[in-house]
């Protein structure tokens, strides 16, 4: 966010007097005036205007490219948690909509709104998600059918809701699914004889992972991204 845009969520500056107290150096950015107004601001920067730091308000979003390893959750004993990738304040608020498993890679969302979380996550809402997977074997004709139609998985009572599979190699496949049961794409193909062997979340609803985006890596979302959960 520009430094500008910044103060003036932060002190309900109109954005014409943040440009004046910017330009006159009343603003420092890790512990030097800044008098750049399009100077870009994030959570690891330290601003204070007037002697006061300056924090963020209001809800955030993030979309995070989760590297292969780390797990979607805050403690673990084997893994890293997602969240120590994350150098921004107030960690402990943010909640995952949507977990991945820990040697699944891809988009996660994260966000401190729970409301905004749940329209994301709640079985009632079918959000669709896309995958790109590997399997260990070539996929069969008939499988795009039977994830149409929905097929069992162990354990279940209701088949899973109709998925739409797109071929584009023998063993690579593009997998959307209206759902989030636990493990739900593995057990999928497992229930058709085959096996992932790399899961790649590219989308969620009408979110796509920005490809600028390196393992590891997030950025916050942009507002049509975030308003794009509400209206779906
Ligand atoms: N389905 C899976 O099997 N694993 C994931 O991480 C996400 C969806």
């Amino acid at each position: 966010m520009r430094l500008d845009k910044f103060l003036c969520t932060c002190t309900g500056l109109t954005r014409i007097q943040a440009k004046r107290v910017i330009g006159k150096g009343h603003v420092k950015v890790d512990g030097v005036v800044e008098k750049d107004q399009k100077v870009k601001i994030n959570d690891s920067h330290e601003v204070v205007y007037d002697g006061r730091r300056l924090r963020f308000s209001g809800p955030r979003y993030i979309m995070l490219n989760k590297p292969d390893g780390a797990v979607c959750t805050s403690l673990d004993d084997d893994y890293r948690s997602i969240f120590d990738l994350f150098d921004i304040e107030r960690v402990e608020d943010l909640m995952i909509a949507g977990r991945l498993d820990v040697d699944t890679t891809g988009l996660v969302l994260i966000t401190d709104d729970g409301k905004w979380s749940h329209q994301i996550t709640s079985p009632k809402k079918h959000c669709r998600k896309r995958y790109y997977a590997v399997l260990a074997e070539p996929v069969t004709d008939d499988v795009a059918q039977q994830f149409s139609e929905g097929v069992m998985l162990k354990g279940e009572k209701q088949p899973t809701l109709p998925a739409e599979l797109e071929i584009l190699s023998p063993k690579e496949v593009l997998l959307t699914i209206h759902e989030g049961k636990y493990h739900q794409v593995k057990r999928m193909f497992g229930a058709v004889n085959n096996r992932v062997v790399e899961l790649h979340r590219e989308q969620v609803g009408e979110i796509l992972l920005d490809e600028e985006l390196a393992p590891g890596e997030w950025r916050y979302l942009t507002q049509q991204e975030v308003d794009s959960v509400n209206h779906s």
